[in-house]
């Protein structure tokens, strides 16, 4: 057997601390001892695509990475990028009736309207919101609206970028919006394509939220869910204030189901429907000041 096809020996437990460390480092992702036979299969797998067998020497290889590249593989080998059409659909209840009145008037009286699905994974959160969109405001073409879509995982990027979807995938969405925002695309294992005007409203790009966040404008909304599920408490807590300063006042914060913010007042927020919450106006002002 050659480098490629032999199967990888199993993890020592010190390589499963050094994947745990590099997890914790690089991407806040908290890896429990329950995932190592998984981490441990995921890992071979890209181990065979990159022709090495040798973990310590891989390890050694990712510790002296300069440019990213071999970490960002090993990254998109941690993550978790399950998600689907409209999944948690209460929050897109939640943005309908509360929402997007108001930024429709913005929006119609000339201002920009900013959302952010932050760990975005394959694309359906960013895209489930623009096909909202493009349902209840039919001139949603002559208006500003933009939904920006991050991950870290930059695999996981290049596949939201192309939108195309796999006929379970593509199945996650009610009949009538497949109909209207799916084309068939035969020559793709992945068979079903987002339709060009649902994905002109979208942008994807790579972000680590632990990381320095170039965007200048703030957001109206901001989806993060099932993402900080995987961080410590102190890692989410960071996060906190950052998505508080990056919502204009009044804006609103999704997080994914089993996710909360302890003592949300603290950090400017109310809770204001499930794992929904609203920033304080008061909090907005004080920033400023
Ligand atoms: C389970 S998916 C959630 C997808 C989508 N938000 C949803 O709820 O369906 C979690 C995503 O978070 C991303 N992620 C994990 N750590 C991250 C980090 N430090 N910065 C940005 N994205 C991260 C993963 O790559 C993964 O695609």
């Amino acid at each position: 057997m050659d480098q490629a096809t032999s199967p990888a020996p199993d993890l020592t437990d010190h390589q499963f601390a050094l994947l745990c460390d590099i997890a914790k480092t690089e991407a806040g992702l908290m890896i429990s001892s329950s995932k190592r036979q998984m981490i441990q299969s995921r890992l071979a797998r890209h181990l065979r695509k990159l022709r090495r067998s040798d973990i310590d020497v891989y390890l050694k290889d990712i510790a002296s990475d300069k440019t990213g590249s071999l970490t960002g593989g090993l990254i998109s080998v941690l993550t978790t990028n399950v998600s689907s059409f409209f999944r948690e659909k209460h929050h897109f209840e939640i943005f309908e009736r509360e929402l997007l009145p108001n930024m429709i008037v913005k929006a119609r009286s000339g201002g920009k309207v900013r959302i952010w699905s932050a760990g975005c994974s394959s694309g359906q959160e960013p895209y489930s919101i623009a096909m909202m969109l493009i349902k209840r405001v039919p001139d949603i073409a002559s208006l500003d609206f933009k939904i920006l879509g991050t991950d870290i995982d930059h695999e996981i990027i290049a596949r939201a970028r192309e939108g195309l979807y796999s006929d379970d995938e593509a199945n996650t969405l009610p009949d009538v919006d497949r109909k209207m925002f799916m084309e068939r695309s035969p020559q793709s294992p992945r068979g079903n394509k987002i339709v060009n005007r649902a994905s002109g409203l979208v942008s994807i790009r790579p972000l680590n939220l632990l990381q320095k966040w170039p965007m200048k404008q703030q957001f109206d909304a901001i989806f993060c869910r099932n993402v900080l599920i995987y961080f410590d408490a102190e890692t989410q807590q960071s996060l906190w204030p950052r998505f508080c300063a990056a919502l204009h006042d009044d804006g609103y914060l999704f997080l994914g189901h089993s996710e909360r913010i302890q003592n949300s007042k603290s950090y400017g927020f109310s809770p204001c429907g499930v794992t929904t919450y609203h920033k304080n106006r008061q909090h907005g002002a004080q920033r400023k000041s």
